[in-house]
């Protein structure tokens, strides 16, 4: 398929990942890509990859939390490809202690240091992709990783999950204010099927696997859903980063033209639909104990 073909794209958080991910497809697909990314060499390796494949890509650094250097980013597709069609707001980082900290420890800095990435870092993603593509007239389409944790809390990720449920919000924001320049604005908020590296430090190699395919090759082990899987869904696969990509993928082409503020959960695995009460899946209404 070639659903990129003739598309100017930034992807941020470029360099691992989700991002990386989705950069490689669609430069595959026909798009012309600035990969950016914190890690300047995460970048340039994966523009590097989209070069010797015969793709179009230019590797860039750029911090999200830095408003002049996503802008640079917007201006370098521009300069470079003539026009912006789609931001992929996609970088983001774990708080720091990774769950450890009571949410009540945490400090201003701590805070801040997790949400100028995940919450103020999409605010300036959109912000500077809105300028250009309402300048062009030709409309536009932003895309924004959030998270399941920004529906559901994961304990210990307090300050994340609140930036990451902001950002639902935000969407809706973006999506309502600039439609009428016809710019649309989504987000996938992946659970599982995601990138090791978002726990390990920064130095560490590009994973290029999902954790549950990461942990299957460490362990040598096969994958059985009904021991590996925590959802109610028993797929016999692990899931993987293709699985969070196929559904940016698709808010990212002209497949979902016409949505605007949807945020869809990813590769769920059925958990989206469930509570957390432990009633056992054989139960039935006969074996209960009415005191
Ligand atoms: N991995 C998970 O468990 C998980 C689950 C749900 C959602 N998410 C979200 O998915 C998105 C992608 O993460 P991933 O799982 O691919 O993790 P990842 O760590 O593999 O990739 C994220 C990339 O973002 C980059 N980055 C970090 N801070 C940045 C900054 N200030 N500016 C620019 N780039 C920066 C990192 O260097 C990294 O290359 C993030 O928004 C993350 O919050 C991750």
């Amino acid at each position: 398929m070639s659903r990129f073909e003739g598309k100017s794209i930034v992807v941020t958080g470029g360099g691992s990942g989700l991002g990386r991910e989705c950069a490689l497809s669609w430069a595959e697909e026909g798009g012309s890509i600035v990969v950016t990314d914190l890690i300047e060499q995460r970048a340039l390796d994966v523009a590097a990859q989209i070069s010797d494949k015969g793709g179009k890509a230019i590797g860039l650094k750029a911090d999200v939390t830095k408003e002049s250097e996503v802008a640079a980013a917007v201006d370098k597709a521009v300069g470079s490809y003539g026009k912006l069609d789609i931001m992929f707001a996609n970088a983001g980082k774990a708080p720091a202690g990774m769950g450890s900290i009571a949410l009540e420890d945490f400090t201003e800095e701590q805070w801040d240091d997790v949400n100028d990435v995940v919450y103020k870092g999409v605010f300036f993603a959109g912000k500077h992709a809105c300028r250009v593509m309402k300048e062009s007239r030709t409309g536009g389409n932003i895309v924004v990783t959030i998270s399941a944790g920004g529906h559901n809390q994961y304990p210990g990720f307090g300050p994340y999950c609140a930036g990451k449920a902001g950002c639902i919000g935000l969407v809706k924001a973006m999506a309502t204010d600039w439609g009428k320049y016809g710019i649309r604005v989504n987000a996938l908020s992946p659970t599982h099927g995601m990138s090791p590296n978002f726990g390990m430090p920064q130095d560490a190699a590009v994973v290029g696997q999902s954790y549950e395919e990461y942990a299957l090759a460490q362990e040598g082990a096969t994958w059985d859903p009904y021991t590996r899987f925590p959802g109610p869904l028993k797929v016999n696969r692990p899931p993987s980063l293709r699985d969070n990509a196929a559904v940016a993928t698709f808010l990212a082409s002209d497949d979902s033209t016409y949505m605007s503020g949807i945020t869809i959960p990813s590769c769920d695995g059925g958990n989206f639909a469930r509570t957390s009460i432990p009633i056992p899946e054989n139960w039935s209404l006969d074996d209960q104990i009415i005191l």
